[in-house]
């Protein structure tokens, strides 16, 4: 039985700082609205860079990061919803700009803000069964071309970046089970329209922008983030005390402390990055992880629970020994 383990860490965010005080000088918003409702302060938003841009800079830092040859990576799996364009993926964009000329197989996963927490299951299993020894899994999103900058609701909560890892076959099992489940939208209360020309069809042209029930997702966030940490845990035979930190997908500080005091799990173990870049969508977890590990806060052989959840609905959680 092959196992698996995280090898290196990388991310990326453009450079433009955009904080609160920004957007309110073109909507009706102020920092305190903001700041009081979602713990966010600034995000980062990308102006020349796509998605293939930002998730290519955060592979080049993971392989450093991890000190292999780019030319092990046989596999790249990109979580995105924001990629460049419909086709090629993402991945592939990723197999030409890191000029890889091994066998590769690139692919991108759509399971919005869950989708690193999906990539690292496929990962895992794809190691496990013995597809790949070396995968290269990425989380980039550039949010801000589908955000409608008129519709304050939306707007104010999202950035764009990209994470990434390294996950490499290994003797000692360091990825652990996994819990990943999604549930209707019944109510379609989040996600972002998309449709195609079709000559034999009447064609109303629908705005491709991410839209939101942002009272109904809130809800929906507290339960699964709550049922995948319990889910996780039971799986693994593990209690929370066994955990150092949980990383969850950076949406919202209030869905946060909201499943903190419903669990009694003490708010600082949570680690938290929002506050400087809203929420990134897939890459927020994997941004996390790199930010706390280059900032020393997860050591090695830390055992972490990464949590996510997003539209779908999708959700679901991880642990890992780092
Ligand atoms: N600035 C100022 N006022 C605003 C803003 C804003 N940016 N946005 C909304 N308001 C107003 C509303 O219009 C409303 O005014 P009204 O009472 O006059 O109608 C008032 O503020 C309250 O609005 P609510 O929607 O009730 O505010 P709420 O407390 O629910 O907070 C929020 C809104 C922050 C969106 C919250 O519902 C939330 O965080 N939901 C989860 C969102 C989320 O996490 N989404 C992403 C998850 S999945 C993924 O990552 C893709």
């Amino acid at each position: 039985m092959n196992y698996s383990e995280i090898i290196g860490v990388g991310s990326s965010v453009p450079k433009l700082v955009v904080s609160n005080d920004d957007l309110s000088e073109f909507i009706e918003t102020n920092d305190e609205w903001i700041t009081a409702r979602t713990g966010i302060k600034r995000r980062r938003i990308a102006v020349e860079k796509n998605t293939s841009d930002l998730a290519f800079e955060s592979a080049v830092a993971a392989l450093k990061n991890a000190g292999i040859d780019k030319h092990e990576v046989d596999t790249i799996i990109v979580a995105t919803f924001s990629p460049d364009q419909l086709s090629p993926s993402v991945a592939c964009l990723l197999v030409k700009k890191l000029q890889l000329k091994s066998r590769v197989m690139a692919f991108d996963l759509n399971a919005a803000c869950t989708g690193f927490i999906y990539g690292l299951e496929v990962a895992k299993a794809l190691i496990e069964n013995g597809t790949s020894k070396c995968t290269l899994l990425i989380g980039a999103e550039v949010l801000s071309k589908i955000m409608n900058w008129e519709d304050r609701n939306t707007c104010v909560l999202f950035g764009d970046a990209a994470g990434a890892i390294v996950l490499k076959v290994s003797e000692e099992e360091k990825v652990l089970k996994s819990y990943v489940d999604s549930s209707a939208d019944i109510n379609n209360v989040l996600g972002v329209a998309k449709e195609f020309n079709n000559k034999f069809k009447d064609y109303v042209p629908v705005k491709e922008y991410l839209y939101m029930n942002g009272a109904e997702v809130f809800k929906f966030a507290v339960k699964a983030v709550r049922e995948s940490i319990e889910k996780v845990l039971e799986l693994n035979n593990l209690n929370i005390e066994d955990i150092d930190y949980i990383i969850p997908h950076q949406a919202n500080y209030r869905i946060i402390s909201r499943v903190a005091n419903k669990m009694g799990i003490d708010i600082n173990k949570f680690y938290l990055n929002l506050e400087e870049y809203g929420n990134t969508s897939a890459a927020s977890i994997p941004l996390a992880l790199s930010e706390a590990v280059a900032s020393k806060v997860i050591k090695e052989g830390d055992k972490l629970l990464l949590v996510g959840f997003g539209a779908g609905m999708t959700y679901g959680a991880t642990i890992i020994k780092y």
